[in-house]
């Protein structure tokens, strides 16, 4: 039997939504993972420290009893964003980051930041703070080709931004191109990247695989199969520049079963386990630890977590959805399906 001992792992970039839905998925994450970056991109948004801390409480409140989770927490960047009291929900250890989401790139973005130049105050004193500005990197303009978003903003937006304000620490979430992947590279030290299962699992032949498939439909949207061997080079390569990023972004299914379905994979119950199988896949499981346990905290200037976990070649199946009381199901990454390593 194949086994895989690890410190706990973290998911530094999770959406855990609100109410009913929050407290079906946060189970999920919390007996997986020690902490996770929290998205902020709740109706309405986290704007501020106070709704951060507000949010948090609740958060732990849905954490199923006898387990350890803790929530790190990030404010939701807007053209008016106060830049005090940004820096100050940082030195109060209540924000862990800065999210930022350009407007009308993807879920609950139509508050994001319109303009760079909007936001320059707030980017200057996290600058000077030391506190990380997470980035959803896609241009929003309707005449890009929605396959290009990340490529054109790394070119037109990004470069620039890492040029104006050097000392800044900067996460490429999510990153699903091979233009993502240099452009970490080429700021190691002070910038790093997510990569969620369902970009290093697929390329976008499968969101057409035998009719159109709702539930792998995410943004940044999955790409061409060249960018997947980036991706799973990245990952893989245990330089620590790439760590584990799952964008758990839980939907009801009539939202994504329908004619315009939202976009997001809720990957939270089985994120582990298909990480686990791309790094088998790739001969590299003996720099999974890396990925998973120790480059997130390295990078957020973190402990490690101290326990460590066993998880084990055994297939075993995946339930279809998950009940949200009242509301309706989700389903998860593999519902209906067989995963390959489960945890001892
Ligand atoms: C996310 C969501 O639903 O909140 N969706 C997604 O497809 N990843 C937002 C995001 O991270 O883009
Ligand atoms: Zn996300």
């Amino acid at each position: 039997m194949t086994r895989l001992t690890f410190h706990r792992p973290d998911d530094w970039h999770v959406h855990f939504r609100d109410g009913d839905p929050m407290r079906a998925v946060v189970p999920f994450t919390a007996r997986a993972f020690g902490r996770a970056i929290v998205m902020p991109n709740l109706t309405p948004p986290v704007t501020t420290t106070a709704l951060a801390a507000a949010y948090r409480e609740r958060i732990l409140a849905a954490v199923p009893e006898g387990v350890t989770f803790t929530p790190l927490m990030t404010a939701y960047l807007t053209d008016g964003s106060d830049p005090a009291d940004i820096v100050a929900g940082h030195a109060d250890g209540v924000l862990t980051a800065v999210k930022l989401y350009p407007a009308h790139a993807t879920t609950n973005s139509q508050f994001g930041v319109t303009s760079i130049a909007a936001v320059r105050p707030v980017l200057a004193a996290m600058e000077k703070a030391g506190m990380p500005l997470l980035i959803h990197g896609e241009v929003t303009r309707a005449e890009v080709d929605v396959f290009d978003r990340e490529a054109r903003f790394v070119e037109e937006v990004l470069l620039p931004l890492l040029a104006d304000f050097p000392g800044l620490k900067v996460v490429l979430e999510h990153v699903t191109t091979a233009e993502g992947v240099a452009v970490v590279k080429a700021h190691a030290g002070r910038m790093a990247g997510t990569i969620t299962p369902q970009h290093l699992l697929y390329d976008r032949n499968a969101l057409f695989k035998g009719g159109i498939r709702p539930h792998l439909y995410c943004l940044p949207i999955l790409k061409r199969s060249t960018h997947k061997l980036a991706l799973r080079a990245a990952a893989t390569a245990g330089d620590g520049l790439f760590f584990l990023g799952t964008d758990t972004a839980p939907h009801l299914k009539h939202t994504k079963e329908t004619a315009c379905g939202c976009a997001g994979v809720f990957s939270a119950p089985t994120a582990i386990e298909a990480y686990l199988s791309v790094f088998e896949e790739e001969g590299a499981l003996d720099r999974f630890e890396i990925f998973a346990s120790l480059a997130g905290p390295a990078f957020y200037g973190l402990p490690v977590n101290p326990e460590r976990v066993t998880w084990e070649k055994r297939s075993r199946p995946v339930a279809e959805a998950i009940e949200v009381p009242g509301a309706g199901e989700i389903v998860p990454l593999f519902g209906g399906e067989t995963v390959a390593w489960s945890p001892v």
